[in-house]
This record gives structure tokens, C-alpha cells and sequence, in this order.
């Protein structure tokens, strides 16, 4: 049996997040928020450490800086129960990563410092030890800039050593969309975007012909479709979900955790309508506590919230199986 459910290649990165700012940000101000909070951010890290929350066995590797903030994230992903033996520690002019979001009564700032994000590369890789998984898992497609012309050849390699693949590329901070995504796409299993980003990739305007063109070239595809819920496609197959009534408080690494709960759930068999019913439950369950794995981290929290909101959860899921084409 391979060591690994799950094996991760992604960004490791705090989030650091101010609340309560005043709606005018006046230059040379001091300015007060009311609350703050430290937490693991990166959408490749936050995917992980729920992950294993759930209960899968995930390893993950990542490049970060030899620096407090690089520590820090590394003690939360294995307080998370993740495996980050292979995580590259490398001394340099280039830190750890930082995002800081700034919660408007509106809007949210975000503002990122990519760090070592940008620079992690494919002599970072540990290609056997990535391999010892069942299943292989990449987020944030687009800022792994220093990794990306490697990375239809990691899938590749992945796929011809029997693992299944699966993609969120969240999103494109040049809004281009192109080059070798298609070519990656082809190598996927499943495909984890949300509306937007569907429709981007697929370059059209309306959501179900961008879905049925990605179902052309993925055999499972979830969209997700923020607090409206989501949706999953298979061949003919196609479900609908709608939002569970949660009381969010916070939005960051919703779709990380939907992820989440959907490939726990693919990874134990069950079929395409129960992993996005758990998709649902996993990414409303995180909007319930700030940061992406707050919720997540209290693992009593966690098992009170799944036992009592599944057996209703999974019967919100519908089929639709007539797709407009
Ligand atoms: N307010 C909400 N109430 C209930 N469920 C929600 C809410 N917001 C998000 N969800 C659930 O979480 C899933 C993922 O959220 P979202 O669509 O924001 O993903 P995303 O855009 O990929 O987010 P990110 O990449 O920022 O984590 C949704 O498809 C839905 O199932
Ligand atoms: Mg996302």
C-alpha cells in the first residue's frame, strides 16, 4: 500500500489578516483594526492540512525560506498531521512568503509577497517520494513560476506511475490563461475550479458551455460556485448543489477545503454526487471561523459540525443529467 493518500506540490505561506479597518485607508494614518489573525495561509497548504484533518494521508512538498514566518507554517501543517519531511528549507536573499488581507466592511485588500512561492523548482521535487500516493494534487497553477515549465512532465511522470491527478488552478494574477494549462488539463483527472475561472479557461461567457467544454477533456470536473454552492460533471452525470445555511464569517480558503472534502470522499470510492455533497459541507464548514484552517484546527468543532449537518448535506445534492449543450 503506497504511504500516501495524497501528495501535494504547492506554495506554504502565513495569511496575516486585519479586521475592522475604517473604509478609507488615508495615507500616513495610523490606522486601527479591530481584530487580527495568524494563520496558515496558501491555497496548496490549506488544501493539505484539511486534507488530513479529514483524515487522509497526505505528504507535501514546497520550498520556504529558513526564517521565522517559513517555521511557523511548517508547525502548522504538522500540527495538522501533514507529512513535510521533504519540505525544502533553503537560506537566501529570497523569505518565506506573506499574505496580508486587509477585511473592508465591503471588500477585501489582498496583498501578497510571493517569497519562495515563485522559486520553488523541479530539483525541489523529491519525484519518488511524490509517487508513493495514490493520488496527486497541485493548487495555484499559475504562481509557480519557477516550477511551471516543468509541470506537464510532473503529471506526466505522475500518471505513467499510476497515480490519479487532480488540479485547482485558482487564479491567473496575469488573467492570461493559456500556454501549457490545456496540455496539463489533458493529464487530469479531476478538475476543481471555480465559476470564474471555468469560464476563463474554457474562454466562454456562460458557465454550462464552459463546463461541457472542460468535461470534453476531464472526466471529473467541480465547479465551485462560491455561496451558491457547486456543482460536478462526469460524462452524462451532472449534480447540483446548493450552499448549506452556515453562518460565514469568512470566505479565504473555502474552495481549498470544498477540495478537500471532495477528493477525501473520491479517495474512500464514493460516487460523484456524495463527493460533492461533501465538497459543500467541507468549504461552508470553513467559512464558519477566519483564515482558511480555523475551523479545520478544532478538531472537536470539526467532528460536531460534519455529524450534524451530513445526512442532510449530502440530500441537498441534485441530478441534472440534461446539460444545455
Ligand atoms: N457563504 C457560503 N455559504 C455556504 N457555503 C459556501 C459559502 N461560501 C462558499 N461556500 C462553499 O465553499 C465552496 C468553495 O467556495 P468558493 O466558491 O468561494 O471557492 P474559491 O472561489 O475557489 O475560493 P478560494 O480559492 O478563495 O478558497 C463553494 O462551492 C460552496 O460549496
Ligand atoms: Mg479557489
Amino acid at each position: 500500500m503506497p504511504e500516501f493518500d495524497v501528495t501535494v506540490v504547492g506554495e506554504l505561506n502565513l495569511d496575516l489578516i486585519l479586521y475592522g479597518l475604517p473604509a478609507d485607508l488615508a495615507p500616513e494614518r495610523e490606522l486601527l483594526a479591530d481584530g487580527v489573525s495568524l494563520t496558515l495561509g496558501s491555497s496548496s497548504a490549506i488544501f493539505a492540512h484539511n486534507l488530513a484533518a479529514l483524515g487522509s494521508r497526505v505528504g507535501f512538498i514546497s520550498r520556504i525560506g529558513d526564517d521565522p514566518l517559513g517555521q511557523i507554517s511548517l508547525e502548522r501543517l504538522t500540527a495538522g498531521g501533514v507529512d513535510v519531511s521533504r519540505v525544502r528549507k533553503v537560506s537566501g536573499r529570497t523569505s518565506t512568503g506573506l499574505t496580508v488581507i486587509l477585511q473592508r466592511p465591503a471588500f477585501r485588500n489582498i496583498l501578497t509577497y510571493p517569497g519562495t512561492m515563485f522559486e520553488m523548482c523541479f530539483e525541489d521535487l523529491d519525484l519518488n517520494y511524490l509517487a508513493s500516493a495514490r493520488h496527486f494534487h497541485l493548487s495555484s497553477f499559475f504562481l509557480h513560476r519557477a516550477l511551471r515549465p516543468h509541470l506537464v512532465q510532473l503529471f506526466r511522470r505522475l500518471k505513467d506511475t499510476g497515480l490519479t491527478l487532480s488540479l485547482d488552478t485558482n487564479d491567473d494574477p496575469e488573467d492570461r490563461w493559456d500556454g501549457d494549462l490545456r496540455e496539463v488539463l489533458r493529464l487530469v483527472d479531476i478538475f476543481l475550479p471555480n465559476a470564474r475561472e471555468a469560464k476563463k479557461i474554457a474562454r466562454l461567457d456562460d458557465l454550462e458551455a464552459a463546463v461541457e467544454w472542460l468535461a470534453q477533456m476531464v472526466p471529473v470536473v467541480a465547479v465551485k460556485l462560491g455561496p451558491e454552492g457547486a456543482l460536478a460533471r462526469c460524462g452524462r452525470e451532472r449534480f447540483t448543489c446548493p450552499p448549506l445555511s452556515v453562518e460565514a464569517v469568512d470566505p479565504v480558503g473555502a474552495g481549498d477545503s470544498f477540495d478537500a472534502g471532495f477528493l477525501h470522499q473520491h479517495l474512500q470510492g464514493a460516487d460523484l454526487a456524495t463527493c460533492l455533497a461533501f465538497g459543500n459541507l467541507a468549504g461552508a464548514f470553513s467559512t464558519t471561523r477566519p483564515g482558511g484552517t480555523e475551523a479545520f484546527r478544532d478538531h472537536q468543532y470539526m467532528k460536531d459540525f460534519l455529524g450534524r449537518h451530513w445526512p442532510a448535506a449530502s440530500a441537498l445534492v441534485q441530478s441534472s443529467p440534461k446539460a444545455k449543450s
